[in-house]
């Protein structure tokens, strides 16, 4: 009789002790849910984007020190929507967008140096740019605005809006833009060598080398 009485008493700490541990879960989770990453911080930002690390050059060597590049081939990062920033970032880190130069780049960074630049170089205003081909800009001003009903080509204007600024946090910034640095991202999103966005992939799909580069040379010219 002694025995049963222990073991049901054995069985009832069990049972309480597994409530005390389900209400313990119960208490964390919310705790766990208001654990959100802290308030992006452009001041941090701007020292990491312009400090040299060892053995690597500056995020700002090429893209210069308020995001503006000058290089043709790299992108200006000034005034895009931070959160198209924090992602390409994110996918560069993970290889989900292959770039033999940001890769190594990207992965050295924290999430919260990646958001810290992110805001950091969205808080900067993008010094725009000029079309240059004065042949191919009517074909440009058209593919962006009105696309190109009878191939299925989408107006650019429709996700990136007319005058280039995007949507936030969707649709990235284009107005302004190297033209070199689009002409290569819409090839490699036709070639599927970029290949981080379905909407993207089929919008590139159709466009001939030609339409690339009069639609690239007018949205370096977009304000
Ligand atoms: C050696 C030159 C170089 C350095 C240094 C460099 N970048 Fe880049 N960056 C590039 C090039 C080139 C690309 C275009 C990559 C591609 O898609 O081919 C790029 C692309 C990017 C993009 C994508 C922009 C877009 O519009 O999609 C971001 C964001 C970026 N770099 C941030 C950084 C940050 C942050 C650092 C420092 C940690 C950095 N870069 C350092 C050359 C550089
Ligand atoms: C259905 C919406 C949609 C349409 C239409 C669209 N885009 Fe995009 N575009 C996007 C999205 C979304 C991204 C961001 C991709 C990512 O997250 O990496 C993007 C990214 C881009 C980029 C890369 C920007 C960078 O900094 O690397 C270029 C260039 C671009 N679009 C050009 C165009 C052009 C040119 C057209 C018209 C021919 C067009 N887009 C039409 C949705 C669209």
């Amino acid at each position: 009789m002694k025995l049963f009485a222990n073991i049901l008493l054995a069985a009832l700490m069990g049972v309480v002790a597994s409530a005390s541990f389900a209400a313990d879960e119960h208490a964390a989770a919310p705790a766990a849910a208001v654990a959100k990453p802290a308030k992006p911080d452009p001041a941090k930002g701007d020292t990491v984007f312009n400090a040299t690390p060892a053995n690597s050059q500056s995020c700002a060597s090429c893209h210069n020190a308020d995001g503006n590049s000058a290089i043709a081939a790299n992108p200006k990062l000034a005034q895009q929507h931070p959160e198209y920033i924090l992602k390409q970032l994110q996918d560069f880190k993970s290889g989900a967008r292959k770039s033999a130069i940001m890769k190594p780049l990207a992965s050295a960074l924290s999430d919260e140096d990646m958001r810290n630049i992110a805001w950091f170089v969205g808080s900067k205003k993008v010094k725009t740019g000029f079309s240059k081909d004065k042949d191919t800009i009517a074909l440009g001003e058209k593919i962006y605005r009105g696309g190109i009903g009878d191939r299925q080509i989408p107006a650019c204007a429709g996700c990136h809006s007319p005058n280039g600024a995007g949507i936030p946090a969707q649709y990235p910034r284009l107005g302004g833009q190297n033209a070199e640095y689009t002409i290569a991202q819409l090839t490699a999103f036709r070639e599927n060598v970029r290949n981080n966005s379905i909407p993207m992939t089929g919008v590139a799909a159709k466009l001939n080398d030609r339409e690339i580069k009069a639609v690239a040379d007018y949205i370096a010219g977009l304000r």
